[in-house]
C-alpha cells in the first residue's frame, strides 16, 4: 500500500502498490452528498479502480450508487453473476449457459466492447464468496499502452479490431445456445460487429489506453494470422507486468467500481461446488466516445 491520503470530502484514499487502484475507507456509499460524490468521481478517474470494503449494499442501493455515474445498461442494471440457480441449487450441468459465460469471462476483457456502445464502467459487489479463490483481477491498460515501445505504438496507432462475444465464447469452446437459454443473450446476434481502435483515448482524462482483450479479432488490413498474432502479443504484453495487475480477494460486503474505458478485468477460478454470488451493475458508455468506429 502507498501512503493514506485524506480526501476533502473526509473519506480516506489508500492507493494500491500498483500503477492504478485505491481502497476507499471511511465512506458510506448510500449517503454521499454532491461534494463527496464529485471528489469520489475524480478519484475514480485518477485510479481507475476503487475498492470499498464492508459496504453491504442492497440491490436498490447498489443501483442507486451506480446510477450516479451514468445511465445503467437496461439488461444489466443489477444482475447476479453466480453459479447458484434461482431455486438455490448449484449450476453443475456442463452445458449450462450461465456457466459458459462465467468461464468465458475468466479471460481478460473489457465489458460490452462487442456492443455498439461499450460500457463506461461497472459497480460489482460480493454477496456470497467461496472459502478460497473466486477473485477478480484487473489490469491497467493506460500503463500497458505507456510501456509499449515507440515502434509498436506507431504500428497500432491506426489499427482497429472487431469485437464479438460470439467470437470470444467460440474461441474458448464455450458457445452459448441462442434459444431457450437461461443466459439473457446480451451480446449475441449483434447485427453490425463493432470495430474499435486498438488505442482508446479516455474521453475525460485524455490518457491513451491499449484496447484489446478476448473479444478482439480480425484487424482490417492485416492477414488473419498476423492479426491473431498481434492481438495475442498485445494481450500478453498488457498483463506481463505485475505492477499493472491487481487481483482482488473478496469479502462479502465489498463493493468495487472500475473504469471500463481504461482497465481490463477477468474472473478467477474457484471450486464450482461452492456458491459464489456477485451483483453486477453496468454503466452505459457515451455513444460519442464509446461508440464503435464507422465502418
Ligand atoms: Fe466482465
Amino acid at each position: 500500500m502507498g501512503e493514506t491520503l485524506q480526501s476533502a470530502a473526509s473519506f480516506t484514499v489508500e492507493p494500491l502498490d500498483r500503477t492504478f487502484g485505491a481502497i476507499i475507507r471511511d465512506i458510506d456509499l448510500r449517503g454521499l452528498d454532491d461534494a463527496a460524490f464529485d471528489d469520489l468521481y475524480q478519484n475514480w478517474l485518477t485510479y481507475g479502480l476503487l475498492i470499498f470494503p464492508g459496504q453491504n449494499l442492497s440491490k436498490p442501493e447498489q443501483m442507486a450508487f451506480a446510477r450516479r455515474f451514468g445511465d445503467l445498461i437496461e439488461e444489466l442494471k443489477a444482475v447476479e453473476i453466480s453459479n447458484v440457480k434461482p431455486d438455490g441449487s448449484l449450476r453443475d450441468a456442463p452445458d449450462d449457459d450461465m456457466m459458459k459465460i462465467i468461464r468465458g469471462n475468466m479471460h481478460w476483457h473489457q465489458d460490452s466492447t462487442y456492443m455498439p456502445v461499450q460500457a463506461k464502467g461497472a459497480v460489482f459487489s460480493a454477496h456470497v464468496v467461496p472459502k478460497r479463490q473466486g477473485d477478480t483481477a484487473f489490469a491497467d491498460m493506460r500503463d500497458a499502452y505507456d510501456a509499449l515501445d515507440e515502434a509498436t505504438k506507431e504500428r497500432i496507432s491506426s489499427l482497429s479490431a472487431y469485437h464479438s462475444l460470439e467470437y470470444s465464447q467460440r474461441a474458448v469452446g464455450e458457445e452459448t445456445k441462442k434459444e431457450n437459454s437461461e443466459y439473457i443473450g446480451y451480446g449475441m446476434n449483434v447485427a453490425d460487429v463493432p470495430l474499435r481502435p486498438l488505442v482508446k483515448t479516455h474521453p475525460e482524462t485524455g490518457r491513451k489506453a491499449l484496447a484489446v482483450g478476448r473479444h478482439a479479432y480480425g484487424i482490417p488490413g492485416l492477414p488473419e494470422a498476423d492479426s491473431e498474432e498481434l492481438i495475442a502479443a498485445l494481450n500478453r504484453f498488457a498483463v506481463a507486468d505485475e505492477r499493472r495487475i491487481y487481483q482482488h480477494r473478496w469479502t462479502a460486503g465489498d463493493v468495487v467500481l472500475w473504469d471500463n474505458r481504461c482497465l481490463m478485468h477477468k474472473a478467477c477460478e474457484w471450486d464450482f461446488s461452492e456458491p459464489r454470488i456477485m451483483l453486477h451493475s453496468r454503466i452505459a458508455g457515451d455513444p460519442e466516445s464509446e461508440g464503435a468506429q464507422p465502418q
